[in-house]
Formats: C-alpha cells, structure tokens, sequence
C-alpha cells in the first residue's frame, strides 16, 4: 500500500507508547522542524501515567488511554484501542515503546500500515532486556530495528536498522542509551519514507523504492 497519493498531503499517524516516550519526542522534533511531514492526530497509551503523556500534551497533541487493567480479557482491551485508534482515522500506526503483545485480529487489521520499534538487530534478541542479553552473549555489535508488525511477535519484516558498537566493560545503561541515540534517528527516518510513498510492504515484502530492502 503506497501512502503517496495526495500531493504533499501529511501523513495522518496514531503512535502507541508505554512509558517514557523519547521516541515520540523524536518524531514532534522531527515534525516541528519540518524534517517530518505528518499530521500527527494522536498519542495512545495503554498506561495512565506514561511519562510521553505528558509530552504529547506539551505538543498539543490530543491522547487516548486504554488501561489494560480495565480489560481483563485480551480481545477486549484489542477492541478498545481499535475503536481508539480507528476514530482518528490513523494511515500509519507507529508503535513506540508500547508494552502489550497485540492479537492477531487487531495485527491483520493494520496490516501494512504498523510500524514497531526493537531495541536490537533483529532477529537477534527479539522480546524483552535486549540490551542486557546482547551484553550476556558478548556480541560485539548490537542497534535498533523497525518493522511492520505482523503477528509474529518481533517478527515482522524488516524496514531498516541501525548498528552500534559494544565495547568491553559497557553496562546496560551504557549500551541502551547508544542504541537509542540511534532509534531518534532512525524512527523518524523511516516514517518520512513511508509518508512520501518511499517504503512500503508488497506481498510481505519491505520495498523502498520499489526494491526489496537491503539491511
Ligand atoms: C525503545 O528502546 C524502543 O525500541 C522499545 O522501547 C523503548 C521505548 O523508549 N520498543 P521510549 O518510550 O521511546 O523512550
């Protein structure tokens, strides 16, 4: 699916957090100074308090809170953020930080049009403490991926990565803060490519500009 179809007309983006929100803060940075050409119509939450609810209001951008905890049931709490996210009538969904694994239903309906941000090479290290289990197996280089999200958890393909050395004696701390230096870069990097029509996903295929992605 191609997002270039009205001339220069911005793409309307939903992105999903969990918590600290850097990324989001990346890509308002990115669209305010014009770097990003996005109508940025929403900031979802699964969690009242993430700290990039706050950054959102800062920016003006209007928040929806689904609390998992109101939804014991899985399909439910899909359901919720379907009806959250579909209101804003969102062409790309751009989970940053968002902490839930999302059901299959709730994948396939945006399939080809919802991005994830890992913090490592995947398929290395897909899932959680990346940074500290890339340290644990001594890789010497280690970044940051973007995918569209498929139900494979961190499985989807690949549109882009970044890599960053690890050094000898680097903490967790150490390691995270570089990769994510990184994925500042490149989250917003790659929404500007599928805005303008320059990435997309054909037949389970990341193509940017109508050839397949090299990593
Ligand atoms: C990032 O490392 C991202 O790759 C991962 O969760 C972290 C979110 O950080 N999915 P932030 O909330 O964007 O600061």
């Amino acid at each position: 699916m191609s997002h270039k179809s009205k001339a220069d007309s911005p793409l309307a983006v939903a992105v999903l957090i969990s918590g600290r929100g850097s990324n989001l803060q990346a890509i308002i940075d990115a669209r305010d100074s014009g770097r990003l050409n996005i109508d940025l119509r929403a900031v979802i939450s699964n969690e009242p308090g993430a700290r990039g609810l706050a950054r959102a209001a800062q920016a003006g951008i209007s928040n929806c809170v689904v609390d998992h905890h109101d939804y014991p049931q899985r399909v439910a709490f899909d359901e919720a953020l379907v009806t959250c996210i579909d209101k804003i009538e969102p062409q790309l969904v751009v989970l940053a930080g968002f902490m839930r694994i999302l059901g299959k239903a709730f994948v396939n309906h945006y399939a080809g049009r919802m991005i994830n941000i890992h913090p490592s090479l995947l398929p290395a290290f897909s899932g959680l403490d990346t940074h500290r289990r890339a340290l644990a197996a001594g890789v010497r280089e280690h970044g940051a991926s973007i995918h569209f999200v498929t139900p494979d958890l961190d499985g989807g393909p690949i549109i882009a990565q970044e890599k960053v050395p690890v050094y000898d004696g680097d903490t967790e701390t150490q390691l995270a803060a570089r990769v994510l230096e990184r994925e500042h870069e490149l989250l917003p990097a790659v929404i500007e490519g599928i805005a303008r029509g320059r990435i997309r996903l054909e037949h389970g295929q990341v193509l940017v500009d109508e050839r397949p992605v090299t990593l």
